[in-house]
């Protein structure tokens, strides 16, 4: 492999977390930075985005701090998405629904805890050829924990899947083998998406650096191991998904109740090709940075106009990403890559 990549498109990223208000703003121009051109923007804002116009405003939002990203956007289930809000939601242009099971993550305050009272929205989905995004954790209980939540989701997966059998699904973020095993064995309309962090980290980096802590945690080296197969694999289930959480730097250093989320926008092609480069598989990283998410999703996209290269350069990760008082440390602070993202204006 030669010491350059170029992106006859950049790459798409499709699970993003860029808040609202001066959050987005220090936040959004990093897309492009990362080497992003196309980014699904996640609705789990306060209050979340739970109609077509709070989509719409939002984008509109999203758009004017830079334009030439595509915004893709979805909506936060809640009783509001009835089946009327999924055909003005697909006549808008928006590509998908959340789902938050209550209380496992973020802002999950207001999401489901029964999925039968919403298979009426699922069908209507399933006609308009809607996408759901599955935040595939079950809420902790006596026997549910973070490490055992995601597979105690995988039932729920497969039953929608079997209900729905046309719907397309996303299994957001998967952190382990039993994850990426039952993605597999559901049809071509169920896929995944992996992040880079998840790439890295296994539990015992999660513990005791706050960084590093998001919902789903990280598992262990064999779950690891899994998702880099996968990701590498050449299969067109697996794409890339960020999940870049930011969080302000005071709210990740709280000992108890730190923010779950990892920031990785502003490098997030670097990461990757950093983890599929020590995987000897960077023949595959265009699959599934850029072309994989794209196909799956279906969004009409305008010209990208801008042009995304990879550089095999030492690239230090800056210690905080800094904007007037928001302050939010990335993924491997002050750690070096050694693949740049350099982008042109076209
Ligand atoms: O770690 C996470 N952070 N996981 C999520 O699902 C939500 C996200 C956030 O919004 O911060
Ligand atoms: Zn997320």
């Amino acid at each position: 492999m030669s010491d350059f990549i170029v992106f006859p498109k950049p790459a798409a990223d499709f699970h993003v977390h860029v808040r609202d208000g001066d959050m987005m703003r220090t936040v959004v121009p990093t897309i492009k930075q990362g080497g992003v051109s196309l980014a699904y923007i996640m609705p789990n804002l306060i209050p979340p985005v739970t109609t077509v116009l709070a989509a719409q405003e939002y984008r509109a939002r999203l758009e004017s701090v830079d334009s030439s990203v595509t915004f893709a956007t979805t909506l936060y289930l809640s009783p509001e998405v009835t089946p009327d809000t999924i055909q003005q939601a697909k006549k808008a242009g928006i590509s998908g629904v959340k789902v938050y099971p209550a209380g496992v993550t973020t802002n999950s305050d207001h999401g489901v805890s029964s999925y039968a009272s919403f298979y009426p929205t699922f069908a209507a989905m399933e006609e308009a050829d809607m996408v759901l995004n599955l935040h595939g954790e079950c809420p902790s209980s006596d026997h549910i924990n973070v490490l055992n939540a995601e597979e105690e989701f995988l039932p729920t997966l497969k039953d929608l899947h079997f209900r729905f059998p046309k719907l397309r699904i996303v299994l957001e973020h998967c952190t382990s083998a039993a994850a990426i095993a039952a993605v597999r064995e559901c049809g071509p309309t169920v896929a995944a998406t992996i992040t880079a962090h998840h790439l890295f980290l296994t539990i015992d980096e999660v513990t005791g650096n706050s960084y590093n802590f998001c919902k789903p945690v990280a598992k262990f080296p064999s779950d690891r191991k899994a998702l880099l197969e996968a990701a590498t694999s050449g299969e067109s289930k697996f794409f890339f998904g960020s999940d870049s959480a930011p969080h302000p730097i005071a709210n990740k250093q709280k000992g108890q109740g730190a923010a779950a989320g990892v920031f990785t926008q502003s490098h997030s092609l670097a990461y990757v090709a950093e983890a599929f480069d020590l995987a000897g598989k960077l023949d595959k990283l265009q699959d599934f940075v850029s072309n994989f998410g794209r196909e799956f999703y279906k969004i009409t996209e305008d010209q990208p106009t801008f042009q995304v290269t990879l550089v095999k350069e030492d690239n230090i990760i800056p210690n905080t990403v800094t904007n007037g008082d928001i302050v939010v440390v990335p993924f491997k602070a002050g750690e070096k890559l050694h693949w740049k993202v350099i982008v042109k204006d076209l």
